[in-house]
């Protein structure tokens, strides 16, 4: 490599030396092309970095390649010679261009594509909230506040929040039957309008669009407190992502000591271990129709609890993972980081967790969000070196080189989530996301899709189309970052075993039958593109 990086210098130096100005420069041919050949032999060096480099892509492989390559290549001088805003795609906010990827025939084969395991979802948003607004409030028992313009209810909660109460229960001031206020003109429009972010939300900051985000989660916590209504979310969820061609889940569900308890309207409670068992036995129902689906939990406190309180939350989550340690497969403690606690405010109870885990044998591995800040990039730093086994978003780690060295060496799969990072604000323009700086330089990158419900995604396909456009990615990266999907999740060996080899079967046919989605399509393609 030095030797390499020599020879480029040297050659530039000797273009600057020749001083006079010539109406055609002097270099030879010979030299013109030896210079392409050292370029060319730098670029495949550099490539030998990157992650999946060693893949050996099949013919059938190589045809999706040549296919992706100009398919990309086109759309992109399409976008350049509009040179329009608004179809300038990866620099789009998202809820604008959502349509138009839609509409394009990559968008149709990414969703054809089997794309192995989502492994950064948070339950209550991870598919259509519309699924809530449609089918949820029509649950037994569903109230929403909805306090009237004149009455003198104070609002302590946002208005549109969700809550399950039975007849003989006490009503808080502002709530009314979801089935009651659903005979109003436009409260359902009204309520999923509250419920997720739109286009004209663009213009928020990154401190702001995250109110708004934080306030959906408070509206849809009461939701999720019933048993009946995780339930069927659950199912709706696995489902739209069995047709968006994902067959593993990974959600991160609250794991508090304290709360976050599933109800009947009757009153009976199911916590920890019980808890786990309402998304097992869903999951088990599942499997009767859908046997390559698996799905795993990683228990979440929030990074805006004081350490004694995480202490607790950690030591409740080792205790679950004890009674129920086939689908609770990691911990977390989500929330906005420029506003919540550094990580390094846990170290002593992280590392504490640590020892008392080995010491009980009980190997719950640290899943943390770490890296998705404006202002500091030192929590990935403490993430990795406290022993994470995966980091969420992570994109700052691009600031440190030693520790990106660290993450290949360990193993760490980042978490790369593209749309969540520019719907909240963190990256505007796609094409210059850290994602793909990671990948190029080797690290275990997965795509996930973090909140799709809020912003009307659904599946990973966006996340890919935006992905596959913005860095114009190659078959074998598409290959190696759903790979990395299986082979970083949460599964244990024999299952894990078993869903890749299911994958790869699965890749095998679609790599086979992809032209035909193409195909039947073109026709819609070229008006799209042309
Ligand atoms: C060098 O290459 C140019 C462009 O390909 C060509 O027009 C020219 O004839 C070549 N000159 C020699 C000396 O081969
Ligand atoms: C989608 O494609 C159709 C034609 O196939 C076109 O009429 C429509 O405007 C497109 N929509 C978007 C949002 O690009
Ligand atoms: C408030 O709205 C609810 C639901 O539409 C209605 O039943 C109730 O009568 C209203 N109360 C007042 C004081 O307007
Ligand atoms: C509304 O509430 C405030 C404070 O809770 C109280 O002072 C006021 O009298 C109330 N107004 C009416 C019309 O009930
Ligand atoms: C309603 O809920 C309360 C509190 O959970 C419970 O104590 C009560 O038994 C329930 N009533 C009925 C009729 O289910
Ligand atoms: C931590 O938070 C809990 C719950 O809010 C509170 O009761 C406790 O006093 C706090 N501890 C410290 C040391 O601040
Ligand atoms: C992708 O999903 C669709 C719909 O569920 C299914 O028909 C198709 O066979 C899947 N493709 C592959 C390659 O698994
Ligand atoms: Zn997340």
């Amino acid at each position: 490599m030095a030797f390499r990086r020599f020879a480029l210098f040297s050659w530039c130096l000797s273009c600057l030396c020749t001083g006079e100005v010539r109406e055609s420069p002097g270099i030879s041919n010979e030299t013109l092309a030896d210079y392409l050949k050292t370029r060319a032999e730098f670029l495949k060096h550099e490539d030998a970095l990157a992650d999946g480099s060693g893949t050996k892509l099949t013919s059938d492989e190589i045809r999706f390649d040549s296919w992706l390559r100009s398919t990309v290549q086109s759309m992109i001088a399409q976008y350049k010679k509009e040179r329009l805003v608004d179809r300038f795609v990866p620099a789009t906010y998202f809820p604008r261009i959502r349509a138009h990827i839609e509409n394009t025939t990559l968008y149709k084969v990414l969703r054809e594509m089997p794309k192995g395991g989502a492994l950064h979802l948070h339950f209550a948003s991870a598919s259509s909230l519309e699924w809530v607004v449609k089918q949820g409030l029509d649950l037994p028992g569903c109230y929403v506040f909805w306090p009237n313009k004149t009455s003198n209810v104070s609002e302590t909660l946002p208005v549109g929040s969700l809550a399950f109460f039975n007849s003989t229960q006490v009503k808080p001031q502002g709530f009314f039957p979801a089935h009651e206020l659903s005979r109003e003109k436009d409260f359902r429009e009204k309520l999923l309008k509250l419920l997720t972010i739109h286009e004209e939300d663009e213009g928020l900051t990154s401190p702001e669009i995250w109110k708004k985000f934080a306030d959906i989660f408070v509206r849809v916590t009461g939701f999720f407190t019933n048993r009946k209504a995780v339930e069927e979310y659950f199912v709706a969820t696995a489902q739209e992502f069995l047709a968006d061609n994902v067959t593993h889940l990974e959600f991160r569900v609250d794991l508090f000591h304290d709360q976050g308890a599933l109800f009947d309207l009757d009153g009976r409670e199911y916590r920890g271990a019980a808890a786990m068992d309402v998304f097992q036995k869903q999951i088990d129902r599942l499997h009767v129709t859908s046997p390559d689906l698996t799905v795993k939990l990683i228990g979440s406190s929030v990074r805006f609890r004081n350490s004694s309180e995480i202490w607790k939350d950690l030591e409740f989550a080792m205790q679950v993972k004890a009674q129920r340690p086939d689908i609770l497969v990691g911990w977390d403690a989500p929330g906005e980081e420029d506003a919540g606690h550094p990580t390094l405010d846990y170290a002593k109870q992280l590392l504490e967790f640590r020892d008392l885990s080995r010491k009980k044998g009980i190997d719950l591995p640290l899943m943390l969000h770490d890296g998705e800040s404006d202002w500091s990039t030192m929590n990935t730093v403490d993430a990795v070196l406290l022993g994470a086994k995966r980091l969420g978003h992570g994109f700052n780690i691009v600031r440190h080189p030693l520790l990106m060295e660290e993450v290949r060496k360990r193993g760490v799969a980042i978490e790369v989530c593209p749309i969540s990072n520019q719907v909240l604000r963190y990256v505007t323009d796609l094409r210059i996301h850290p994602g793909v700086e990671m990948l190029k330089n080797g690290l275990p990158v997965v795509i996930s899709s973090d909140d799709p419900g809020i912003w009307s995604a659904r599946g990973l396909s966006h996340d890919f189309w935006e992905a596959t456009v913005a860095w114009q990615l190659s078959a074998r990266d598409l290959k190696t970052l759903v790979r990395n999907s299986i082979q970083y999740s949460g599964l244990e060996a024999t299952e894990k075993q078993k869903v890749m080899a299911n994958w790869k079967r699965n890749w095998k046919q679609f790599m086979a039958r992809w032209r035909s989605f193409e195909v039947s399509e073109v026709s819609e393609v070229r008006e799209v593109l042309i």
